[in-house]
């Protein structure tokens, strides 16, 4: 099982330090790499006002850097480099938003589809961090997609793909030789912290923790969409926090 195997084990039999000051709850993360904290363009922040608060609350929680990835998926979401971009300048040029110690970075979430695989085609995905690039797929339709096929589109081209959420994805929740092929393909696996909270539901919050006590996620993220969430995050068992604060890789990977 390895490292974390070890971690979650020790973290049931760990006793509680009483006393210490705490640190604050994902100073570990240092980065959010998954979040609609971009005002107005998707169905994360509505505002820049909540978008501010977004980023108080960050700067509470401890996290450094934001990566905003709002949502494209067309029709439904039909953003792009501009629209991202012009929400991006909005909120950063917001009064108040100087006081606030949090950098803000901007990319997106991909709906894996054929106007994303046109985008990649085309050179015109915005990759993050030195070539991520975050990517989902249809929470309630199985995908039959050839991830392996799109993984070395992408890698071609010098990306490196994240597969958002893999914890939500229920047609592959007993399948989990699915996510060992994925990494095999070359995509990394990026875990909603709110699953390990159980806010999506049992299953999810079931795979997410085996996802993490077999190794498979190189990334956590938030997803947050509405303030309300941050009070999730905050709900997560704190020692399981501390066993994701003690791995070695999550996050790490991340040149930022
Ligand atoms: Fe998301």
């Amino acid at each position: 099982m390895g490292l974390l195997g070890d971690l979650f084990r020790r973290s049931k039999t760990s006793e509680t330090s009483g006393g210490a000051p705490s640190s604050p709850l994902l100073d570990w993360m240092k980065v959010d790499i998954h979040n609609h904290i971009l005002p107005g363009i998707d169905d994360g922040s509505p505002d820049v006002e909540t978008s501010l608060q977004f980023l108080r609350k960050y700067h509470e929680l401890g996290i450094s850097t934001v990566v905003a990835t709002s949502h494209i998926r067309h029709p439904l979401f039909p953003n792009d480099k501009g629209t991202i971009r012009e929400a991006y300048e909005r909120l950063e040029s917001a009064p108040g938003r100087n006081e606030i110690p949090v950098r803000l970075l901007h990319s997106a979430e991909y709906f894996i589809d054929d106007h994303f695989l046109d985008l990649v085609m085309r050179d015109e995905v915005m990759p993050f961090g030195g070539g991520y690039v975050l990517a989902e797929l249809s929470l309630s339709n199985r995908s039959y997609l050839d991830m392996e096929q799109i993984a070395g589109q992408l890698i071609d081209r010098e990306f490196r793909p994240i597969l958002a959420h893999p914890e939500r994805y229920l047609y592959w929740s007993k399948s989990p030789e699915m996510f060992h092929r994925l990494k095999s393909y070359g995509w990394s696996l990026q875990l909603n912290l709110m699953s390990l909270a159980g806010y999506y539901g049992k299953i999810e919050q079931k795979v997410a923790t085996t996802l993490l006590q077999e190794g498979l996620i190189d990334f956590v993220g938030t997803d947050i969409h509405r303030l309300s969430h941050f009070d999730v995050v905050r709900s997560i068992d704190k020692e399981l926090l501390e066993t994701l604060k003690q791995t070695y890789l999550i996050n790490k990977l991340l040149t930022i």
